[in-house]
């Protein structure tokens, strides 16, 4: 699952800023991003049944996730670098903690990582609406 994701990450990369992406550089882009979701979930299953190992592996993969999606984004602001790096903290931070089997600490790390994302997505459309 890792390699495909590393293998997926060296194509987007090499690509264009966003609006000048073909419509499959973006498509690889959004199924990047719609697996934050799919891990989230999978980060909060594992939680929720105990299954540690689910859940620092969800942390992983997000971990790796977040670190090619700050790649492709063009003229990232500052605050985007700084919630960008939050989040690397938070996954690495849960991926420890659902090691440690420390639930209270990786149920307050996934709460955080739910914040930075909804954070992020609501920068992105201020910044947006800035440049109209
Ligand atoms: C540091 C910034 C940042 C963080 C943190 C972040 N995202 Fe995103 N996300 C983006 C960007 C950039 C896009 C591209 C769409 C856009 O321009 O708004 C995006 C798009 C998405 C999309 C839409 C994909 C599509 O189909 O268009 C989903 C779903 C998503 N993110 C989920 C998440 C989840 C879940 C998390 C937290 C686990 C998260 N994101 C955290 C920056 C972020």
């Amino acid at each position: 699952m890792g390699t495909t994701l590393i293998l997926n990450i060296s194509s987007v990369c090499k690509s264009q800023p966003p609006k000048k992406e073909t419509s499959k550089q973006q498509t690889s882009n959004q199924l990047l991003m719609r697996d934050k979701l799919t891990q989230m979930n999978g980060a909060l299953e594992g939680l929720t049944l105990n299954n540690f190992d689910q859940a620092q592996e969800s942390a992983k993969t997000l971990g790796m996730i977040s670190r090619a999606t700050s790649w492709h984004i063009a003229d990232p602001t500052p605050r985007y670098l700084r919630l960008s790096k939050n989040f690397q903290e938070q996954t690495a931070d849960l991926e420890r903690h659902a090691k440690e089997q420390n639930a209270d600490a990786a149920t307050l790390d996934l709460v955080r990582i739910n914040v930075t994302c909804l954070q992020c997505h609501q920068h992105m459309r201020e910044h947006a609406d800035q440049r109209k």
